[in-house]
């Protein structure tokens, strides 16, 4: 099985690369050796901003079309999004709107979970709003989301692993409905 995971970040210290990591740690755990896991780094993925003047004159980067390849390789996808002014990260997007030019179904009806961060309470809750609500209209199959508040509270970074016994249960157990789901043809 082949587990496709990133954070929605350009950060070298994402706290959400963290979480997203933890995340398919667990889901590798549950699924054993089959698991084969690969968490990208959007700074592989840099492109110029989105213009349809840049789209028209030189076609779309091939960052575009080696993200979508990944896409339509995973059987399951894991995005953890980090909030900026309440909305996706400007690396996020960016990569976001040129695939979409190759294809508008993003997501190629992969089963996905959406998590989020934030050092904040909030836990980013907005832009997991948005994308959990957005995301389904460009094929992705949305099957849960998790957001984490008050990030340094409740991680624990030395062992990369969630601090409260509770919200391991929660992320354990969207985990196994994500492993259940049976992916939609594309
Ligand atoms: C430009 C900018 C805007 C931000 N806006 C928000 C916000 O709207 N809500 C929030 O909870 N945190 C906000 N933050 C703080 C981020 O949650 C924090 O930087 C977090 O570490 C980002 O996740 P990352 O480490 O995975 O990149 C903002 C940070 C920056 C640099």
């Amino acid at each position: 099985m082949k587990i496709l995971a990133f954070a929605a970040s350009n950060s070298r210290r994402s706290i959400n690369r963290q979480l997203v990591a933890c995340a398919t740690g667990m889901l590798a755990e549950q699924v054993g050796e089959d698991a084969e896991v690969e968490i990208i780094d959007l700074n592989d993925y840099e492109m110029p901003i989105y213009s349809i003047d840049r789209e028209n004159e030189a076609g779309v980067p091939s960052e575009a079309h080696r993200f979508l390849n990944q896409v339509r390789e995973a059987d399951r996808i894991l995005i953890a999004f980090a909030e900026h002014n309440g909305s996706y990260t400007s690396a996020y997007k960016n990569l976001y709107d040129w695939a979409s030019r190759i294809n508008r179904r993003v997501y190629q009806n992969k089963p996905m979970l959406l998590l989020a961060t934030s050092p904040g309470p909030g836990g980013a809750s907005s832009v997991l709003k948005t994308a959990s609500e957005a995301l389904p209209h460009f094929g992705a199959d949305v099957r849960g989301t998790f957001s984490l508040g008050s990030f340094h509270e409740h991680f624990d970074e030395e062992f990369g692993r969630l601090s409260n016994p509770t919200h391991t249960e929660q992320l354990r157990d969207l985990i196994g409905r994500l492993l259940l789901a049976e992916p939609a043809s594309n």
